[in-house]
C-alpha cells in the first residue's frame, strides 16, 4: 500500500482525511502541521498510527524529511479564511502560496508520486451562471481566493514541467465534526450550530440569501481517496469537490431551529468584502473522472454534525 502524508492533518478536514486513510487500511499516516489553527486532540483516537511532525510547511528541510518514503501527499495546510486574508494578508499569502510551493518542491525532491491539493471554490468568484463548472474563468474576489488559485496553477505546472502527478480538488464549504467554532473566522455552520445549542442569536452577514453548496466532510474525504487512486490521466487537472446543492444561510438557520424546536431570529450584519454571493458545484467531472459522487445530503450531514457538537461541546 502507498505511504501517505497529510499537511494540515491536525485541522478539521486533514484529521478526517487521516481517519479515512487509516480506515482504508493504511498502517501509518505522516502528518505535518504547525498547529496554527489545528489541534493535536483532533487526532486523539488515531494518534498511535500517526507520525506527527509539528512543522511549518514553509520549512523546506522539515517537510522534505517528513516526506521520506511517502508516495502520496494530501496538501491541506493553509490559512483558510477569506476575511482573515483581507484583515491580515501577509501571513496568508506566505503560507498559502510560498508554503504550497515548498510542499511541491519537497515532494518532487523526495520522489513522491502524487500530490492532491485542497483548492477552493472561492477561486470562481461571482459567476453569472450556476452551477459552477471547472471550465469557467476564475475570478477571485479576495486574497485567499487568489492564493488558492495560485496553488492550483502551481499544481498543474509541477505536473507539466516536473513530472509530479497533481490533482486539485476545489472544496465547496465543507462542514462536519471537528470544525473549529471558536474563531471569528470559523465556518458558518460551526458558528450556527454552537449558537443554536447555546440558544444564542447568530449574526448573519448580508441578507441571509447568500447561498452555499455545503459539503459534508466525509464526502470530501471520499473524493480525496478516489483522487489518490485515479489514473494518471487525471493529473494536472482541477475538479469540483462539492455536493451539487445550494442552500441559503436563512434556510440553514431555519433547519437548525426546526431540529431543535426553537425560534431564534438572527441578527443581520453588513455584507463582508470578499464574500461570494452564490455557490454551487457542477459535480459531473469529479463523478466521471474520479468516480465519486456525494453520498450525504445536506440535511443528514447537518443532523450528524449537530449531534457531534452536542456530544462534545460544553454548553
Ligand atoms: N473548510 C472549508 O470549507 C474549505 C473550503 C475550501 C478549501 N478549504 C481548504 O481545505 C484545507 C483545510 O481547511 P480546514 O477547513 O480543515 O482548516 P483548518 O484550519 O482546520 O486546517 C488547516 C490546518 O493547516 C495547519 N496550518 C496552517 N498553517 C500552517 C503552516 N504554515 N504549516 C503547517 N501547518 C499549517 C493548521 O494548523 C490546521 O491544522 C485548507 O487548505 C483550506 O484552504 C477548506
Amino acid at each position: 500500500m502507498d505511504h501517505f502524508l497529510v499537511t494540515g492533518g491536525a485541522g478539521f478536514i486533514g484529521s478526517a482525511l487521516v481517519r479515512g486513510l487509516l480506515a482504508k487500511g493504511a498502517d501509518r499516516v505522516v502528518v505535518v502541521d504547525s498547529l496554527l489553527t489545528g489541534y493535536e486532540r483532533n487526532l486523539d483516537e488515531v494518534r498511535g498510527a500517526v507520525d506527527f511532525h509539528r512543522a511549518d510547511i514553509r520549512d523546506y528541510d522539515a517537510v522534505r524529511r517528513a516526506m521520506e518514503g511517502v508516495n502520496v501527499v494530501f496538501h491541506e495546510a493553509a490559512i483558510p479564511s477569506v476575511p482573515r486574508s483581507i484583515n491580515d494578508p501577509i501571513p496568508s499569502h506566505d503560507v498559502n502560496i510560498n508554503g504550497t510551493f515548498n510542499v511541491l518542491r519537497a515532494a518532487k525532491d523526495a520522489g513522491v508520486r502524487r500530490v492532491i491539493y485542497a483548492a477552493s471554490s472561492s477561486a470562481y468568484g461571482d459567476t453569472l451562471v450556476l452551477p459552477k463548472v471547472e471550465t469557467m474563468r476564475a475570478l477571485p474576489k479576495s486574497p485567499y481566493a487568489a492564493q488558492k488559485l495560485m496553488g492550483e496553477y502551481y499544481m498543474s505546472v509541477w505536473a507539466s514541467c516536473f513530472g509530479l502527478e497533481t490533482i486539485s480538488l476545489r472544496y465547496f464549504n465543507v462542514f462536519g465534526p471537528r470544525q473549529d467554532p471558536t474563531s471569528q473566522y470559523s465556518g458558518v455552520l460551526s458558528l450556527f450550530i454552537t449558537a443554536i445549542l447555546n440558544r444564542r442569536t447568530p449574526t448573519i452577514f448580508g441578507d441571509g440569501e447568500t447561498s452555499r453548496d455545503f459539503t459534508y466532510v466525509e464526502d470530501v474525504v471520499g473524493l480525496n481517496l478516489r483522487a489518490a487512486e485515479a489514473p494518471a490521466t487525471a493529473s494536472g487537472k482541477v475538479f469540483n469537490a462539492g455536493n451539487g446543492g445550494r442552500i441559503t444561510l436563512n434556510e440553514a438557520w431555519a433547519l437548525l431551529q426546526k431540529f431543535e424546536g426553537v425560534s431564534i431570529p438572527p441578527i443581520y450584519g453588513p455584507t463582508r468584502p470578499g464574500d461570494v454571493r452564490d455557490s454551487q458545484a457542477d459535480t459531473t467531472a469529479a463523478v466521471r473522472e474520479l468516480g465519486h459522487s456525494p453520498q450525504v445530503s445536506f440535511e443528514d450531514g447537518l443532523r450528524k454534525t449537530l449531534e457531534w457538537y452536542r456530544a462534545t461541546t460544553k454548553l
